[in-house]
C-alpha cells in the first residue's frame, strides 16, 4: 500500500454498531471470545467435535513437541468428504440443493447434496481405477464447474492430496507445479469460457506434459469448451467416457487427522513457489467453524456465494470445504463480473436471491468505478451479509459496498488470513462486532495475534509493526512440500517460536489491527500473490533482458500493479525500440507464468538502483514507479540512477 493510502485508512473515524435484529439472531455470540480465552485448547476440541464427524473420536487436541510442525486431534480418524456429503445426506438433507451452478454463457446445474455426493462416490471409484490411493497427488487444472469441486473431493475421499493450479497459470507454472508435487494423474478440461469466448486450457497440459520425462500416467479431460484438442492415445481419457461405467456405491473410510489433504502453491520472496500443505482434521475444523460463525450462515434459509476461484485458497476453503461442511446451499459462477454485461454478478444475486456474499476489494473498487447505477438496476434486497478478502480494503470502498450493495445495513466482515492459515484469524464477528471501514479488527475466538517491533517487542496501542501469530491454530499449515527447512526459514526464524505472516499492521486505540500491505517482496494484484522475483525470472529468460527489478506499485482498482524495469542486452538494444522491448516482454511474462503475471508496464532503463551490497533497492523503485519524490539515495552507489529512471518515466 502507498504511504497516503495508509493514512487516509488510519484516519478513519467512522463506526458501524451491529444491527439489534440482527444481533438477536446471531449464530455467533459473546460466549466464543469466553471460552476460548478460558481454554484455548478446550474449545478448539469442542468445535472439532461439535462440527465434524469423526470416524474414531480423537482423545488428544495438539501436540505441539516438534514444532513448529503442529498435529492437531492426531489419533482421530475422518474422512473430509463424507463430512461433506455423505452425513448431510444420512441427516436427511439429501435434497438441499449444495450448488447452483451457472457457466458463463448462462448454461445452469443445480446439485444436491444427495446428488453431489452420488457424483463424487463415482469420481472415487473412477481415480481408484487409474490407481489413485492414500497420499498420491493429482493436479486439477480446472475452470470454476461442478467438476473442479467434484474431483477435490474424490480426491479427498480417497485419502489422496490434491494440488489445484489455478487455470490462469500457464504451462511452465502449471509444469512446476506438477514436476514439485510428483503428481501422477492430472484432471483438466478441453476449455473454460472467459470473457465470451472459449479459452482453451488442455494445450497448456500438452505443453507441460511434453517437457520432459514427467510423473504424471494418465489425464482426464473433462468437455466443458467443446473445443478442438489434440490427443495422447493411452494417456489422455476423456472423464464423461470413463465415469459412466462406475458404480455409485462408494464407502468412505476414515484417515489420520493429519492426513494430507491438498497442496496448494502460493508465491513467496524466492522465484520458486511454495507447495503450502494442508492436512485434514484441523483444517476441516477451523473452516467449518470460521464459515459458520463468520458469515453467520444458517444452512436452512441461505445462499451464500463466494466468488473466488477454486484455483485459490478462497476457493478450497470457502467454496469447497467450508460450506460443504456445514450442509450450506451455494451458488458458484464460471465466468467473469463484466460478461456478457457489467451487471452480471448483480444479476446473479438478484436470479438466485443470494444472501452472503464474498468478494475482493480490487472487484469492489471495479464496480465502483463503472458506477451505482449498474448495481441499483437489480434486486439486491436478498443480501444480508458481505465479506471482504485478500487485500487492505480501503474505507470508500468499503462504504461503497455496503451502502450500494449491502442497501446500508448489511454488516461488513473484512477477513485477513494467508493460503498458509488456512482459514480466515482476523475478522469482526457479524452480530457482535461494532466495524470500523478498512480494519480486519479482531482475532477470531482461539486465534492469538500480536504486533510486534523489528526486535520482536510488543507495540502497544496507536502503533505499527509486523503481523504475528503466537499459537499453533488447527488449520495452519504443516509444512512447505518438500522443503521443511524453508517452512522454518520463512516463517518461524524471525521471532522464536512465532508465526511471521509478512505483513505490516496497526493497533489503533482499541487494540484492534488494521493490515497495512506485505512487508516482503512480495506483491498483491487483486488480491493474488506474485511474487517480484518470480516476474524478474521470467523477463531475464527472454534473450534481450540483461537485467530486471520489478515492484509492486499502489493502483487505484487492482491494489497493486506490477511495474518492471528492465536493462536490456547492448548487444541488441539497438534492435527494438523501447515500446517493442516493453511490449514482448510484458508478452513474455504472460506466457511464462500466466496472464495475472503481466506487467502494467515495463520500462526501458540504463542502470537499476542498487545499494554498495549490490542489492536491488525496490523500494526506491516504488517511488519511482508511483510518482513520488524519490527518497533518501545516500546508501545508492551512484544518485545519478534514480535521476535517469525518473527522466525516463516523464
Ligand atoms: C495475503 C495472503 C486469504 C485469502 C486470499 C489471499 C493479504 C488477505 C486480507 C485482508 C488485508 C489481506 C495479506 C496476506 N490479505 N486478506 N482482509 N486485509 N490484507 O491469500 O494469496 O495467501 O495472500 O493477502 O497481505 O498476507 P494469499
Amino acid at each position: 500500500m502507498s504511504s497516503t493510502s495508509i493514512d487516509s485508512l488510519l484516519h478513519e473515524k467512522r463506526r458501524f454498531a451491529p444491527d439489534p435484529d440482527f444481533a438477536a439472531n446471531a449464530v455467533a455470540g459473546t460466549e466464543l471470545y469466553e471460552r476460548a480465552a478460558d481454554d484455548r485448547l478446550a474449545f478448539w476440541a469442542e468445535q472439532a467435535r461439535d462440527l465434524v464427524h469423526w470416524h474414531r473420536p480423537f482423545t488428544e487436541t495438539l501436540d505441539w513437541s516438534k514444532a513448529p510442525v503442529a498435529r492437531w486431534f492426531g489419533d482421530g480418524e475422518l474422512n473430509v468428504a463424507y463430512n461433506c456429503l455423505d452425513r448431510h445426506v444420512l441427516a436427511g438433507h439429501g435434497d438441499r440443493v449444495a450448488i447452483h451452478w451457472e457457466g458463463e454463457p448462462g448454461d445452469t446445474r443445480s446439485l444436491t447434496y444427495a446428488e453431489l455426493t452420488v457424483e463424487v462416490k463415482r469420481a472415487a471409484n473412477l481415480l481408484a481405477s487409474l490407481g489413485v490411493g492414500q497420499g498420491d497427488r493429482v493436479a486439477i487444472y480446472l475452470p470454476v464447474i461442478p467438476e473442479a469441486v467434484i474431483a477435490m473431493l474424490a480426491v479427498a475421499r480417497l485419502g489422496a492430496v490434491h494440488s489445484v493450479v489455478f487455470g490462469g497459470f500457464a504451462a511452465e507454472s502449471l509444469r512446476a507445479r506438477i514436476d514439485d508435487a510428483g503428481a501422477k494423474l492430472v484432471i483438466t478440461a478441453d476449455g473454460a469460457y472467459r470473457k465470451g469466448k472459449v479459452l482453451p486450457l488442455k494445450p497448456a497440459v500438452d505443453a507441460a506434459l511434453a517437457a520432459g520425462e514427467t510423473t504424471v500416467e494418465k489425464v482426464l479431460v473433462v468437455r466443458r469448451g467443446e473445443n478442438e484438442i489434440d490427443w495422447t492415445a493411452g494417456r489422455d481419457l476423456w472423464w464423461h467416457d470413463e465415469i459412466a461405467p462406475m458404480s455409485d456405491e462408494h464407502d468412505a473410510r476414515g484417515f489420520e487427522a493429519e492426513n494430507p489433504l491438498f497442496i496448494l502453491y502460493t508465491s513467496g520472496t524466492t522465484g520458486k513457489p511454495k507447495g503450502i500443505l494442508h492436512t485434514s482434521g484441523g483444517y476441516l475444523t477451523q473452516v467449518a467453524f470460521t464459515h459458520k460463525n463468520v458469515f453467520d450462515l444458517k444452512p436452512e434459509s441461505d445462499v451464500y456465494w463466494c466468488t473466488a476461484d477454486v484455483g485459490w485458497i478462497t476457493g478450497h476453503s470457502y467454496v469447497v470445504y467450508g460450506p460443504l461442511a456445514n450442509g450450506a446451499t451455494q451458488l458458484l459462477y464460471e465466468g467473469t463480473p463484466d460478461t456478457p454485461h457489467p451487471g452480471r454478478w448483480w444479476e446473479l444475486i438478484e436470479k438466485y436471491k443470494v444472501s452472503i456474499f464474498y468478494t475482493a476489494p480490487t472487484a469492489i473498487r471495479s464496480f465502483m468505478k463503472l458506477g451505482r447505477e449498474i448495481p441499483q438496476k437489480f434486486d439486491l434486497s436478498s443480501l444480508r451479509l458481505l465479506g471482504s478478502v485478500g487485500e487492505p480494503i480501503n474505507p470508500e470502498a468499503w462504504v461503497w459496498y455496503r451502502e450500494i450493495i449491502g442497501g446500508g445495513t448489511a454488516p461488513i466482515v473484512d477477513t485477513w488470513w494467508q493460503t498458509e492459515t488456512g482459514a480466515i484469524m482476523i475478522s469482526a464477528l457479524p452480530g457482535i462486532t461494532t466495524t470500523k471501514p478498512g480494519a480486519a479488527q479482531v482475532p477470531l475466538p482461539g486465534i492469538s495475534v500480536d504486533v510486534l517491533d523489528e526486535e520482536g517487542a510488543h507495540v502497544g496501542k496507536e502503533a505499527g509493526g509486523l503481523l504475528v501469530l503466537t499459537e499453533p491454530w488447527p488449520s495452519m499449515l504443516r509444512g512447505i512440500w518438500g522443503d521443511e527447512q524453508r517452512y522454518k526459514d520463512t516463517y518461524w526464524s524471525k521471532f522464536a517460536n512465532t508465526y511471521f505472516a509478512g505483513d505490516g499492521a496497526h493497533l489503533d486505540e482499541d487494540g484492534d489491527v488494521w493490515l497495512l500491505g506485505r512487508v516482503d517482496d512480495v506483491m498483491n494484484i487483486s488480491g493474488h500473490r506474485l511474487s517480484t522475483m518470480e516476474i524478474e525470472s521470467a523477463l531475464v529468460s527472454h534473450e534481450l533482458t540483461a537485467e530486471a527489478a520489478v515492484v509492486g506499485a499502489h493502483d487505484d482498482t487492482t491494489g497493486q500493479a506490477v511495474v518492471a524495469f528492465v536493462i536490456l542486452k547492448g548487444r541488441l538494444a539497438g534492435t527494438v525500440t523501447p515500446q517493442e522491448a516493453s511490449d514482448l516482454l510484458r508478452a513474455h511474462v504472460a506466457e511464462q507464468i500466466g496472464a495475472i503475471a503481466r506487467p502494467r508496464q515495463v520500462f526501458v532503463v540504463e542502470e537499476l538502483p542498487k545499494t554498495r551490497s549490490g542489492k536491488i533497492m525496490r523500494r526506491l523503485l516504488q517511488d519511482v514507479a508511483e510518482g513520488r519524490e524519490v527518497g533518501d539515495t545516500t546508501t545508492l552507489t551512484d544518485t545519478s540512477v534514480i535521476r535517469i529512471i525518473s527522466d525516463t518515466m516523464k
